[in-house]
């Protein structure tokens, strides 16, 4: 088990740095970034996510105590073997990971990955104790024809067959039109998903978080941190800059 997840009351800032960063930007970031208060002193739990060539530089620059790092990405097949290309859930513990991303809607659409591949890599995560953030969420053409609810618990259905209940679990719901658009969900949309999921979920697995993710900055983080069932958030390009993250997990941490 993960020791940094814990009650559902905890709050979470996963930065999702995506493809970007060099050894310098890490550097940077790191010198500018401000620790949060710990998550047992009323802090959120932050999380960063760097690029695979990062994940031990950034390990070195952050106090350890206080701020995790996790991955944007694992292999399915937990095996050391012949998988060019591939790190798996242990390569990512061992670099100093504690959390991974699973099932982000670029490398959905990007890789074809699908609800049977993100099941695979909850158990190669599960295997090496990392907390999955599970990233679900509709498209435009889902939300308008009024079927995002049905839609994403479908996902969470079939993504989350095999989870085991004891495991920990965050549920990042990402609607697509949202990311990377400037333009957050509307609130209520927001707090009409957590529901659904929570209503799903709650009672199958005992550790679990919902994040929102898709546009978050400092300027609707206040707004966000108060929907029923918004656990924390996935931020994207805002994370990019520590001031921003540093006004994110403020926000979250009050
Ligand atoms: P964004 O990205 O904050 O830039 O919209 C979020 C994400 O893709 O996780």
């Amino acid at each position: 088990m993960n020791s940094k997840t814990s009650a559902a009351a905890k709050k979470w800032a996963v930065a999702n740095w995506k493809q970007f960063g060099r050894q310098n930007f890490v550097r940077e970031w790191c010198a500018n970034f401000t620790p949060p208060p710990s998550p047992s002193a009323g802090g959120c739990q932050a999380v960063i996510c760097p690029p695979f060539s990062y994940l031990s530089l950034l390990r070195a620059q952050l106090p350890a105590s206080d701020i995790a790092i996790g991955a944007q990405n694992v292999a399915s097949n937990g095996d050391d073997g012949a998988h060019t290309g591939e790190v798996s859930a242990s390569m990512l513990a061992d670099c100093g990971c504690e959390y991974v991303i699973i099932g982000h809607s670029e490398r959905r659409q990007s890789q074809g990955e699908s609800d049977d591949d993100c099941r695979a890599k909850l158990a190669a995560a599960a295997e090496a104790e990392l907390t999955p953030i599970l990233c679900v969420g509709e498209s435009l053409a889902t939300r308008q024809a009024g079927s995002a609810v049905e839609f994403v618990t479908q996902q969470l259905t079939a993504a989350l067959k095999d989870h085991s209940r004891t495991a920990p679990l965050l549920v990042a719901y990402e609607p697509i039109w949202a990311i990377g658009s400037g333009q957050a969900a509307k609130s209520d949309d927001i707090a009409t998903m957590h529901a659904a999921i929570h209503a799903q979920l709650s009672d199958k697995f005992d550790r679990i978080g919902l994040l929102y993710g898709g546009s978050v900055n400092p300027s609707n983080i206040g707004s966000l941190s108060c929907i029923d069932f918004v656990d924390g958030v996935l931020i994207g390009g805002a994370s990019l800059d520590p001031t921003k993250m540093n006004h994110i997990i403020t926000t979250l941490s009050s």
